[in-house]
């Protein structure tokens, strides 16, 4: 157990005046609501909103609405996500289907998806894992002539873009969250967002069906959250982060999905959302180019995007063990993303039997993510740089440049991180404090 400064894999910002804010919606519950739904529609330029209590709920709702518009019952999704995902598809009584991924992309491998795509696949859902866009229009066109939904996960790229279009309004529907760990939150909370009449129309029933939560419910979310911006601070961390029941950074199969729509102080909780992620995102971006600066690794897009955590891969198991133990030990916030492909989930086994995805398999077992959010300070930079400088990069992951006659290498073996001569900061202004009022 480590005591002391300890960095929190994923964090996203929160300041005591937005609490304030979360009980005045609590007060005013309809304005509160109205006022979120509005602007969402407004800044994603989306004909329809819903808001559900976590972005695992919007997935099953959207999942349960379109199974009314077809008769397909498959869903076909990427072998490697959020185990929330394939939870989400059980939820809905559909059939999940994983499909192998582009190791560098976290998209699917566009040759696999041919074979897991048939005349019983009710929908595709892409993701954008880290912020990484998918390629959603490439989808679309294989889908739609075959009147086959795309449901575009955008859970961890809220405010993202490619191509200059916002990631979560590509597909014929998407979704966001609000969760703890993503690029803003109100603790929990999920957004389901669409310009198509049709699934509206489909969702707008179940939507309907839905409680509100009530008012004990509203003062017990407020105050979870109240506890994780004092506990969420690198001072802090240490502590929730030493408490085994807390399960703090594991990866669980929900078995049960509590739905109702978002509490009203969750919505006011979000006021001013749109600047706040957009600062947010704006950090996440820069450490991620800083990291991208310091040391060799391919990123894929470019490192402006707004990766939520930024993953690398390294050679094996057995090195990501070594570094991820030292990461922990000096509490630097590295991260080991799912533990397993969605094939291999204890639960999905027996439903997804015979299914092989060997490259999703070994992406769960190699890659590491560096923290990117607000409290990622200069030193946590530097000394998240030192410890990955003898790092054993997967081939994949290796910046080519590195291997060229200017990089400086450091560790001994090929493929060993090189660092940038200057391991300057100086072009990155200091990371602000984003959630001090
Ligand atoms: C890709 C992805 N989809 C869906 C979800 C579910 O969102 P929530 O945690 O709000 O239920 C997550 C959560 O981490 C996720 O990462």
């Amino acid at each position: 157990m480590r005591i002391g400064r300890t960095l929190p894999p994923v964090a996203a910002p929160l300041a005591w005046r937005d609490l304030w804010h979360g009980l005045i919606g609590g007060l005013d519950r309809d304005h509160a609501i109205r006022t979120l739904e509005e602007e969402i529609r407004r800044e994603f330029d989306v004909a329809h909103v819903f808001l559900l209590s976590s972005g695992t709920a919007a997935l099953a709702l959207t999942l349960t609405a379109l199974k009314s518009l077809s008769p397909g019952r498959d869903v076909v999704l990427p072998a490697f996500t959020c185990p929330s995902v394939p939870a989400a598809v059980l939820e809905a009584g559909l059939h999940p289907i994983p499909c192998d991924i582009d190791a560098a992309t976290f998209d699917f491998d566009h040759e696999r998806l041919d074979e897991a795509v048939t005349g019983q696949t009710l929908c595709v859902i892409a993701h954008h894992l880290f912020g990484i866009p998918s390629d959603v229009e490439r989808l679309r066109n294989r889908c739609h002539p075959r009147g086959i939904v795309v449901v575009e996960d955008a859970a961890q790229a809220m405010g993202a873009e490619a191509g200059g279009r916002k990631l979560g309004t590509m597909g014929d529907v998407g979704i966001f969250s609000f969760g703890r760990g993503k690029n803003i939150t109100c603790g929990s909370g999920g957004v389901i967002l669409t310009n198509s009449d049709r699934i509206a129309g489909a969702i707008g029933p179940h939507y309907r069906r839905l409680h509100a939560p009530s008012l004990v419910c509203n003062l017990k979310a407020l105050a979870r959250i109240a506890l994780m911006m004092v506990f969420i601070r690198p001072r802090l961390y240490w502590i929730p982060a030493a408490l085994p029941f807390l399960a703090l950074g594991e990866t669980i199969f929900p078995k049960t999905i509590p739905m109702t729509r978002l509490a009203a102080m969750q919505a006011g909780l979000l006021r001013g959302w749109a600047s706040r992620l957009a600062r947010s995102n704006e950090i996440r971006s820069r450490t991620a180019a800083w990291f991208r600066r310091q040391l060799p690794i391919r990123l894929t897009p470019e490192p402006r995007q707004p990766y939520l955590r930024l993953p690398i891969a390294v050679a094996n198991a057995k090195e990501r063990a070594r570094i991820y133990s030292r990461s922990r030990k000096r509490g630097l916030g590295l991260s080991v993303g799912f533990p397993a492909p969605v094939n291999e989930i204890p639960e999905m086994r027996a439903i997804c039997h015979g299914r092989r995805c060997p490259r999703a398999r070994r992406v769960a077992d190699t890659i590491l993510t560096l923290p990117t959010h607000q409290w990622v300070a200069e030193e946590d930079m530097r000394a998240i740089a030192d410890l990955l400088r003898d790092a054993d990069l997967a081939e994949w992951c290796r910046d080519a440049a590195a291997d060229g006659p200017d990089a400086r290498e450091i560790g001994s073996a090929p493929g060993r991180m090189a660092m940038d001569p200057e391991g300057s900061l100086a072009t990155r202004e200091r990371v602000q404090d984003v959630s001090a009022a």
